[in-house]
Protein backbone atom coordinates (compact mmCIF):
# COMPACT_ATOMS: atom_id res chain seq x y z
CA UNK A 1 0.00 0.00 0.00
CA UNK A 2 1.36 3.40 -1.00
CA UNK A 3 1.87 5.54 2.28
CA UNK A 4 0.34 9.39 2.44
CA UNK A 5 2.14 12.00 2.30
CA UNK A 6 1.22 14.56 5.14
CA UNK A 7 -0.42 16.75 3.24
CA UNK A 8 -2.84 13.81 1.41
CA UNK A 9 -3.45 12.70 4.64
CA UNK A 10 -4.18 15.45 6.30
CA UNK A 11 -6.73 16.08 3.29
CA UNK A 12 -7.82 12.49 3.81
CA UNK A 13 -7.67 13.56 7.66
CA UNK A 14 -10.30 16.89 7.17
CA UNK A 15 -12.60 14.54 5.39
CA UNK A 16 -13.75 12.34 8.12
CA UNK A 17 -16.33 13.79 10.54
CA UNK A 18 -16.19 12.84 14.05
CA UNK A 19 -17.83 14.28 16.96
CA UNK A 20 -16.67 13.59 20.34
CA UNK A 21 -18.33 16.63 22.62
CA UNK A 22 -15.34 16.58 25.11
CA UNK A 23 -11.80 17.03 23.97
CA UNK A 24 -8.83 17.11 26.19
CA UNK A 25 -5.48 18.64 25.10
CA UNK A 26 -2.66 17.55 27.02
CA UNK A 27 1.22 18.47 26.08
CA UNK A 28 3.31 15.39 28.31
CA UNK A 29 2.43 12.03 27.72
CA UNK A 30 3.59 11.80 31.56
CA UNK A 31 0.61 14.29 32.27
CA UNK A 32 -1.92 11.93 30.13
CA UNK A 33 -1.00 8.67 30.85
CA UNK A 34 -2.93 8.15 34.46
CA UNK A 35 -5.67 9.80 33.11
CA UNK A 36 -5.51 7.05 29.99
CA UNK A 37 -5.28 4.49 32.33
CA UNK A 38 -7.78 5.14 34.51
CA UNK A 39 -10.70 5.77 31.36
CA UNK A 40 -8.95 2.75 29.00
CA UNK A 41 -8.34 5.61 26.25
CA UNK A 42 -7.28 3.46 23.16
CA UNK A 43 -5.46 5.78 20.60
CA UNK A 44 -6.47 6.60 17.45
CA UNK A 45 -3.99 5.77 14.88
CA UNK A 46 -6.16 7.51 11.70
CA UNK A 47 -5.57 11.21 13.72
CA UNK A 48 -2.96 13.37 12.30
CA UNK A 49 -1.12 11.61 9.60
CA UNK A 50 2.69 12.68 9.20
CA UNK A 51 2.25 14.63 12.08
CA UNK A 52 3.51 14.47 16.33
CA UNK A 53 -0.13 14.56 17.63
CA UNK A 54 -1.42 11.55 19.09
CA UNK A 55 -4.96 10.94 20.31
CA UNK A 56 -6.78 8.33 22.80
CA UNK A 57 -11.04 8.06 23.00
CA UNK A 58 -13.18 6.39 24.83
CA UNK A 59 -16.08 7.24 27.06
CA UNK A 60 -16.62 8.63 30.37
CA UNK A 61 -20.59 7.34 31.69
CA UNK A 62 -21.47 6.51 28.13
CA UNK A 63 -20.44 10.22 27.34
CA UNK A 64 -17.39 9.77 24.01
CA UNK A 65 -14.34 11.54 25.04
CA UNK A 66 -11.15 12.31 23.31
CA UNK A 67 -7.78 13.39 24.39
CA UNK A 68 -5.25 14.36 22.00
CA UNK A 69 -1.62 14.86 23.00
CA UNK A 70 1.00 16.61 21.19
CA UNK A 71 3.36 14.11 20.70
CA UNK A 72 7.19 13.96 20.40
CA UNK A 73 9.52 16.22 18.84
CA UNK A 74 10.90 14.02 15.92
CA UNK A 75 14.69 15.86 16.78
CA UNK A 76 14.86 14.98 20.60
CA UNK A 77 12.45 12.20 21.03
CA UNK A 78 10.98 14.70 23.69
CA UNK A 79 7.13 15.76 24.38
CA UNK A 80 6.54 18.47 22.31
CA UNK A 81 5.43 21.63 25.02
CA UNK A 82 4.98 25.16 24.53
CA UNK A 83 2.30 27.34 22.46
CA UNK A 84 3.24 26.41 18.68
CA UNK A 85 2.60 23.11 19.75
CA UNK A 86 -0.40 23.31 21.34
CA UNK A 87 -2.05 25.57 18.49
CA UNK A 88 -1.52 23.15 16.09
CA UNK A 89 -2.77 20.49 17.98
CA UNK A 90 -5.67 22.46 18.71
CA UNK A 91 -6.64 23.00 15.48
CA UNK A 92 -6.38 19.23 14.72
CA UNK A 93 -8.45 18.63 17.84
CA UNK A 94 -11.42 20.52 16.46
CA UNK A 95 -10.57 19.70 12.70
CA UNK A 96 -11.03 15.83 13.59
CA UNK A 97 -13.56 15.93 16.33
CA UNK A 98 -15.04 18.91 16.37
CA UNK A 99 -16.19 19.32 19.98
CA UNK A 100 -18.56 21.67 21.95
CA UNK A 101 -16.13 21.74 25.07
CA UNK A 102 -12.03 21.81 24.75
CA UNK A 103 -10.30 21.14 28.43
CA UNK A 104 -6.95 22.26 28.63
CA UNK A 105 -5.16 19.98 31.28
CA UNK A 106 -2.05 19.06 32.63
CA UNK A 107 1.08 20.41 35.18
CA UNK A 108 1.83 24.09 35.86
CA UNK A 109 3.61 26.22 38.62
CA UNK A 110 1.43 28.02 41.63
CA UNK A 111 2.89 30.65 43.63
CA UNK A 112 3.19 29.99 47.77
CA UNK A 113 2.31 33.83 48.52
CA UNK A 114 -1.55 33.00 46.83
CA UNK A 115 -1.56 29.76 48.77
CA UNK A 116 -0.98 27.00 46.00
CA UNK A 117 0.86 23.95 47.57
CA UNK A 118 2.27 20.91 46.06
CA UNK A 119 -0.52 18.89 43.78
CA UNK A 120 -3.06 21.24 44.18
CA UNK A 121 -5.68 21.60 41.18
CA UNK A 122 -6.91 24.26 39.80
CA UNK A 123 -9.78 25.51 37.44
CA UNK A 124 -9.00 28.09 35.26
CA UNK A 125 -11.24 31.46 36.07
CA UNK A 126 -12.07 34.28 34.68
CA UNK A 127 -9.51 33.95 31.75
CA UNK A 128 -6.51 32.61 30.45
CA UNK A 129 -3.60 34.63 29.29
CA UNK A 130 -0.25 35.02 28.08
CA UNK A 131 2.73 36.55 30.38
CA UNK A 132 5.47 36.72 28.22
CA UNK A 133 4.07 38.93 24.55
CA UNK A 134 5.15 42.26 25.58
CA UNK A 135 4.51 44.30 22.69
CA UNK A 136 4.86 48.04 24.47
CA UNK A 137 2.16 49.97 21.90
CA UNK A 138 -1.44 50.78 22.81
CA UNK A 139 -3.72 48.05 21.64
CA UNK A 140 -1.12 45.71 20.55
CA UNK A 141 -0.38 45.39 24.38
CA UNK A 142 -3.00 44.01 25.42
CA UNK A 143 -4.01 41.61 22.51
CA UNK A 144 -0.44 40.43 23.30
CA UNK A 145 -2.00 39.60 26.74
CA UNK A 146 -4.87 37.96 25.05
CA UNK A 147 -7.26 37.65 27.69
CA UNK A 148 -9.47 34.97 26.47
CA UNK A 149 -12.36 34.27 28.40
CA UNK A 150 -13.23 30.82 29.83
CA UNK A 151 -16.33 28.61 30.48
CA UNK A 152 -17.96 29.43 33.61
CA UNK A 153 -16.89 26.55 36.25
CA UNK A 154 -17.11 28.39 39.59
CA UNK A 155 -19.98 26.32 40.62
CA UNK A 156 -18.26 23.00 39.69
CA UNK A 157 -14.82 24.38 41.16
CA UNK A 158 -17.29 25.32 44.21
CA UNK A 159 -18.36 21.55 44.95
CA UNK A 160 -15.26 19.95 44.26
CA UNK A 161 -13.81 21.64 46.17
CA UNK A 162 -11.35 23.25 43.88
CA UNK A 163 -9.19 26.63 43.77
CA UNK A 164 -9.94 28.80 40.66
CA UNK A 165 -7.59 30.95 39.10
CA UNK A 166 -6.34 33.34 36.34
CA UNK A 167 -4.12 30.76 34.10
CA UNK A 168 -1.61 32.58 32.44
CA UNK A 169 1.03 31.12 29.73
CA UNK A 170 4.36 31.48 28.57
CA UNK A 171 6.88 29.43 26.72
CA UNK A 172 9.49 29.03 29.41
CA UNK A 173 9.77 27.12 32.50
CA UNK A 174 11.16 29.29 35.08
CA UNK A 175 10.09 32.96 35.12
CA UNK A 176 11.97 35.86 34.72
CA UNK A 177 11.65 39.30 36.65
CA UNK A 178 10.23 40.45 34.01
CA UNK A 179 7.36 37.56 33.85
CA UNK A 180 6.96 37.98 37.40
CA UNK A 181 6.09 41.58 37.31
CA UNK A 182 3.32 40.93 34.32
CA UNK A 183 1.83 37.35 36.19
CA UNK A 184 1.42 39.84 38.90
CA UNK A 185 -0.41 42.35 36.62
CA UNK A 186 -2.92 40.47 35.36
CA UNK A 187 -3.53 38.41 38.30
CA UNK A 188 -1.87 35.09 37.04
CA UNK A 189 -2.20 32.25 39.84
CA UNK A 190 -1.38 29.34 37.01
CA UNK A 191 1.86 29.23 35.60
CA UNK A 192 1.91 27.07 32.33
CA UNK A 193 2.89 26.36 28.55
CA UNK A 194 -0.23 25.69 26.72
CA UNK A 195 -3.37 27.19 28.01
CA UNK A 196 -3.53 30.62 26.25
CA UNK A 197 -2.43 28.98 23.03
CA UNK A 198 -5.28 26.66 22.76
CA UNK A 199 -7.73 29.48 23.59
CA UNK A 200 -6.73 31.15 21.20
CA UNK A 201 -7.61 28.78 18.65
CA UNK A 202 -10.62 27.33 20.63
CA UNK A 203 -12.00 31.20 20.22
CA UNK A 204 -11.31 31.82 16.95
CA UNK A 205 -13.99 28.50 16.49
CA UNK A 206 -16.10 29.83 18.74
CA UNK A 207 -15.64 26.52 20.86
CA UNK A 208 -15.78 27.00 25.04
CA UNK A 209 -12.78 26.07 27.14
CA UNK A 210 -11.23 25.50 30.73
CA UNK A 211 -8.59 24.40 32.36
CA UNK A 212 -7.74 22.14 34.89
CA UNK A 213 -3.96 22.33 36.25
CA UNK A 214 -2.51 20.62 39.03
CA UNK A 215 0.95 21.96 40.39
CA UNK A 216 4.11 20.66 40.60
CA UNK A 217 6.11 23.58 42.12
CA UNK A 218 6.28 26.85 43.32
CA UNK A 219 7.72 29.54 41.66
CA UNK A 220 7.91 31.98 44.42
CA UNK A 221 10.61 29.97 45.97
CA UNK A 222 14.02 29.80 46.28
CA UNK A 223 14.16 25.84 44.74
CA UNK A 224 14.70 25.70 41.38
CA UNK A 225 11.36 24.84 39.69
CA UNK A 226 12.79 22.36 37.39
CA UNK A 227 13.87 20.49 39.85
CA UNK A 228 10.52 20.66 41.88
CA UNK A 229 8.91 19.42 38.24
CA UNK A 230 10.53 16.57 39.15
CA UNK A 231 9.84 16.06 42.35
CA UNK A 232 6.15 16.65 42.21
CA UNK A 233 5.36 15.26 38.51
CA UNK A 234 3.91 11.71 40.22
CA UNK A 235 1.58 13.67 42.65
CA UNK A 236 0.54 16.26 40.58
CA UNK A 237 -0.59 13.97 37.59
CA UNK A 238 -2.14 11.17 39.77
CA UNK A 239 -4.26 13.94 41.60
CA UNK A 240 -5.00 15.52 38.05
CA UNK A 241 -6.49 12.39 36.98
CA UNK A 242 -8.58 11.92 39.98
CA UNK A 243 -9.68 15.38 39.73
CA UNK A 244 -10.80 15.20 35.93
CA UNK A 245 -12.94 12.28 36.50
CA UNK A 246 -14.80 14.39 39.63
CA UNK A 247 -15.41 17.31 36.72
CA UNK A 248 -16.23 14.96 34.49
CA UNK A 249 -18.89 13.47 36.46
CA UNK A 250 -20.20 16.87 37.43
CA UNK A 251 -20.11 18.20 34.06
CA UNK A 252 -21.42 15.21 31.79
CA UNK A 253 -23.16 13.14 34.98
N1 LIG B 1 4.52 23.38 34.15
C1 LIG B 1 4.74 22.96 35.41
N2 LIG B 1 5.34 23.93 36.13
C2 LIG B 1 5.50 24.99 35.31
C3 LIG B 1 6.05 26.28 35.46
N3 LIG B 1 6.57 26.67 36.61
N4 LIG B 1 6.05 27.10 34.40
C4 LIG B 1 5.55 26.70 33.22
N5 LIG B 1 5.01 25.50 33.01
C5 LIG B 1 4.98 24.64 34.05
Amino acid sequence: MRVLSAKEGYNKFNDIRMQIPVCFIIAMEAEAKPLINALSLKEDVDFAPGLPCRAFTGSFNNNPIALVLNGKDEQYNLDLIGTQAATLTTQLTIDYFHPELIISAGTAGGFQRKGAEFGDVYLSYPNVVFHDRRVDIPGWKEMGFGGYSVKDIRSIADELNLKTGVVTTGNSLDMSAQDEAIIEQLNGEVKEMEAAAIAWVATLHKTPMFCIKAVTDLVDTEHPTQEQFMTNLKLAVNNLAIKVQEVLIKLLG
